[in-house]
């Protein structure tokens, strides 16, 4: 069961652009099943994937057990890839989860998809509430992308102690510097402070994304921007791998 959380406190730092691109890489596996799980009421994952809005979806009703996942899933253009996309719904999410008094029933049903699916990965909204708490509970590994400044790395500050608060098993987290130009000295000087984190490049083939409504990685397969995404995702996975050998060593 692996459920992937892009997560930060802090809103316009390009988790929806990660969550997106990232799920697209994980699709690439062959015979892989991969969901994209938008908790964010923005919608921002469905249309990076040119769905049509359904206003008819409830996707807060998933949560209260009035649907099945299955009702809400919809097929994404590429093999592998499906997603269960936000709705204006969600607003109310935290207020019910809270009425609900069930702290686990995000990871309740993250394990149920994961009959289904082989890769959960949750795009969040940037809130420090139930929902994240939720989020923090459900999660095998949480990525936090990091614009190099001093407000997004007290974003992260707020990530680190959100999940110590309220998790008895913290699940790790990774970093990610996102929106990197090397020209800024302020960049630069992030990058050299952290040279283990993985780095996205600032690049308008990113942009794009939105605008062409597909991830980098299906119109432009060979930019930089491409190559670093497959690679942070490489990492990801050879990080999950490390987590199922721990997990299976301690069994
Ligand atoms: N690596 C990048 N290069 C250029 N623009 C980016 C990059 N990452 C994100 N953006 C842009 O930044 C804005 C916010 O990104 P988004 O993924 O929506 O953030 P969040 O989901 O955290 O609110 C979007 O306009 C997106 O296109
Ligand atoms: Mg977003």
């Amino acid at each position: 069961m692996t459920v992937v959380a892009i997560y930060s406190s802090k809103g316009g730092v390009g988790k929806t652009t990660l969550a997106t691109n990232l799920a697209w890489c994980s699709a690439q596996v062959p015979a892989r099943r991969t969901l994209l799980w938008d908790l964010d009421a923005a919608d921002g994952a469905g249309f990076m994937f040119a769905l049509d809005p359904d206003r008819k979806r409830q996707a807060r009703s998933l949560f209260a057990g009035d649907v099945q996942a299955h009702a809400l899933i919809c097929p994404s253009s590429y093999a592998g890839l499906d997603l269960l996309p936000a709705d204006s719904s969600l607003r109310e999410l935290d207020s019910l989860l809270l009425r609900l008094g069930q702290r686990h029933r995000l990871a309740t049903l993250s394990r149920q998809l994961a009959r289904s699916y082989d890769r959960l990965i949750l795009d969040c909204p940037p809130t420090l509430n139930e929902l994240s708490a939720q989020v923090m509970r459900a999660a095998t590994l949480v990525i936090v992308p990091l614009p190099p400044s001093p407000l997004s790395a007290r974003a992260f500050d707020f990530v680190v102690e959100e999940i110590r608060r309220h998790t008895r098993r913290p699940p790790p987290i990774l970093p990610v510097l996102s929106m990197i130009d090397r020209r800024r000295s302020l960049h630069c000087e992030a990058l050299a402070a952290n040279p283990g984190w993985p780095a996205i490049p600032m690049v308008s083939a990113v942009e794009q994304c939105a605008v062409q409504r597909r991830p980098v990685g299906a119109f432009a397969p060979r930019s930089p921007a491409a190559l670093a995404f497959a690679r942070l995702w490489d990492g990801i996975e050879r990080k999950l791998a490390q987590l199922e050998t721990g997990a299976a060593a301690a069994a």
